[in-house]
């Protein structure tokens, strides 16, 4: 029999090997067609029944990906959704059944569904290798693992650990799951098939949950899951966020069997896909797709990238790269400016590397103070991040461009000035593209990539595929004042220290718009960034002309300047603002989103970018924009009701 999907091969040993391969696709995912074809193979090993079945990836890229998203999206009554759940449910609690052991010989990334079918083998062998990864990311997506997860991992791995994975959705690799016992070995890549044939046919027992792991699974299981609860409440509003309750609600009561929570609890299916949440989440999901597509057009490969200006952004631009594998030269006017940079990066690269040495040593060597500016002429990619001032910047890159590689890429960071008052200065101005970051470089994921109307689609693309090779989210966006993101929030803000103006307490707005979904409120937002930039933003956005909010320019006068001079609308300590949490919540979130919704109508309607899936994406991953809401233009349409039907 052959398969459209799968591989299927018996050994003269009587093992069968499963290789998993999904048609027309690079990576594996566990579709409806898939996973029927699945359930014929069982069938298939019934007469005569292998001595042990191994099931592993024929892809280079990895095991599996999970279930197929693109299926949720055809989701739309609570039948089918039962009918999605009760497909994987069954089939893997059939593999858990057969009379033969079973083996997943994990390489590369296992996600969700992909993990829920290795919990369902016997066995679970991981390569020990940087792109194995194993999680079960339902959540991320607004859904519950209810392939088996909610089940098999608290009891494979124990509650604690499994809450924790199911409800943060985060990843592991091989060595961290050897260590919690999510897989029996951990082994390197030449000797896996071997392992896998070796542990498969030693008829060991499975592996077993310590004792009071298992009280923890059992009488104690009320005790655990309220400990979950509150931690999930106090970083997500169940009206927000349904699905982490659901979690720790099915595994509690329902022994992870989401088809057994009857319809009207909230931690039903029912309630689950029919809440707006999935659905934007999958939405979000596949706008970050979209983001990650952009640049796959160019086969740029930078190496090198020179970095100029080691401040608050060019220092973490620098480190980033860095971090991300890139060689790294940066430069400004002195060592001694360039020195807290490289503390701030070794701070970042122990955070990443968990402390181990050697990884932050080999991190720390990519990343060279270059005073002189040597990089210049070998760099690939030339990021300028010094001073907002248009002379210096113009004097800096005629500079550039005479010692540059004529293939390197030329990039400015700059917020508020015009690439093309910039580009003047060069000689091919069609050179020069906007990559622009967002503070804190290692927190946000979104890089806006500015289309001069000089520079050549050839280095916007190029630009896009250098974004991506750092592992950030290009948006693709043309040269107008604030471009996307800040041309967003610029009103937003605005909006909230008029209501300072008005006397409304800052704890009180920034309450309101926490509530709403926002991951930080306006206020706290404007101490961050700085009072200052905010002002000179402000002039940007709004013309000298526009009244700047009272509040905010007493602050500055007074040299108050937000986190980084310690006070701003908020005393900082720490790191924190120091807030009165007894303040109750002011009822202005609609009032202080609307000016942000419009700002991002008008964005679109002037072409800033493409369309507004990308507005949507853009604000969503350059502002943390409540994910749950789908995005700005998702959200006007939603609320205006005038929901714009896909051509
Ligand atoms: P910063 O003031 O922290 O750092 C600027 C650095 O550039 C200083 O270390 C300075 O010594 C150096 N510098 C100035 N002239 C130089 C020259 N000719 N050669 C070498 N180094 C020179 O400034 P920040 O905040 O990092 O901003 C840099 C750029 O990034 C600006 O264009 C700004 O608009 C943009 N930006 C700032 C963001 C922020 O949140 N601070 C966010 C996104 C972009």
């Amino acid at each position: 029999m052959t398969y459209k999907h799968w591989r299927l091969t018996r050994d003269d040993d009587g093992l069968a090997w499963l290789d998993f391969d999904t048609a027309d696709s690079a990576t594996n995912t566990l579709s409806r067609d898939a996973l029927s074809e699945f359930d014929h193979v069982l069938s298939a090993l019934t007469s005569p029944a292998p001595k042990g079945l191994i099931i592993r990836s024929a892809k280079s890229a990895g095991f599996i990906a999970g279930a197929n998203i693109e299926e949720f999206t055809r989701i739309d009554s609570a039948e089918s959704a039962r009918e999605l759940v009760k497909r994987g449910w069954d089939i893997f609690n059939r593999l858990a059944k057969v009379p033969y052991p079973t083996l997943a010989l994990i390489r590369g990334h296992c996600m969700g569904g992909g993990l829920e079918l290795s919990l369902a083998c016997r066995y679970r062998i991981a390569v020990d290798e940087p792109g194995t990864r194993m999680a079960l990311p339902e959540v991320m997506l607004g859904i519950v693992p209810a392939w088996g997860g909610m089940m098999r991992l608290p009891k494979t791995v124990g509650p604690a650990v499994a809450l924790d994975m199911m409800l943060t959705g985060k990843g592991m690799d091989a060595r961290r799951a050897k260590k919690i016992g999510l897989v029996d070995a951990a082994v390197p890549v030449r000797v896996m098939d071997n392992a896998a044939r070796m542990m498969v046919t030693s008829g060991a027992p499975a592996h077993k949950l310590p004792g009071l792991q298992q009280l923890m699974n059992g009488p104690l299981k009320p005790l655990v899951a309220a400990k979950a609860r509150k931690q999930v409440a106090a970083k997500a509003r169940p009206e927000h966020y349904p699905a982490p309750y659901a979690i720790i609600d099915t595994w509690a009561k329902y022994d992870g069997n989401a088809l057994a929570v009857p319809a009207g609890d909230p931690a039903s299916l029912e309630a689950i896909f029919q809440s707006p949440t999935a659905k934007n989440l999958v939405r979000v999901f596949f706008l970050q797709e979209r983001l990650k597509s952009f640049g796959k057009a160019s086969d740029f490969a930078p190496a090198h990238v020179h970095v100029v200006g080691a401040g608050v952004m060019g220092g973490d631009i620098a480190a980033w790269c860095a971090l991300r594998g890139m060689r790294v030269t940066l430069q400004d006017q002195s060592v001694e400016r360039i020195a807290p940079a490289i503390a701030r990066a070794r701070k970042l690269y122990e955070k990443k590397h968990r402390g181990d040495r050697k990884q932050v040593q080999f991190t720390l060597d990519r990343l060279l103070p270059d005073p002189d500016g040597h990089g210049v002429a070998r760099a690939d990619v030339i990021i300028e991040a010094i001073f907002e001032d248009l002379e210096v910047k113009r004097r800096l890159f005629a500079e550039i461009e005479q010692r540059a590689k004529p293939e390197a890429l030329l990039a400015t960071n700059t917020s508020s000035l015009k690439i093309e008052d910039i580009a003047q200065a060069l000689k091919d101005p069609t050179r020069l593209v906007g990559i622009h970051f967002f503070n804190p470089v290692a927190m946000l994921p979104l890089v806006e990539v500015v289309d001069g109307e000089q520079s050549s689609d050839a280095q916007v693309q190029r630009a896009a595929a250098f974004v991506r090779k750092i592992d950030k989210l290009p948006l693709p966006v043309k040269s107008a004042p604030g471009f996307l993101v800040n041309a967003v929030l610029g009103p937003y803000m605005h909006e909230a220290l008029k209501c300072v103006d008005e006397g409304m307490a800052p704890e009180a707005i920034d309450k309101a718009l926490v509530e709403f979904g926002m991951p930080m409120g306006p206020i706290e937002l404007v101490d961050t960034v700085g009072l200052d930039i905010a002002v000179a933003a402000g002039k940007t956005l709004a013309g000298n002309n526009a009244e700047p909010p009272r509040a905010l320019m007493q602050r500055v006068d007074a040299g108050k300047l937000g986190r980084k001079s310690g006070e701003g609308f908020y005393v900082w300590k720490d790191g924190k603002a120091q807030k009165n949490d007894s303040v109750e919540a002011a009822a202005v979130a609609p009032r202080i989103i609307e000016p942000l919704l419009q700002a991002a109508r008008r964005c679109v309607e002037n072409a800033v970018v493409a369309d507004a899936d990308l507005a949507d994406a853009g604000v969503i991953f350059g502002t943390g924009f409540a994910p749950f809401r789908g995005g700005p233009m998702h959200y006007l349409g939603q609320r205006d009701n005038t929901v714009v039907l896909p051509a």
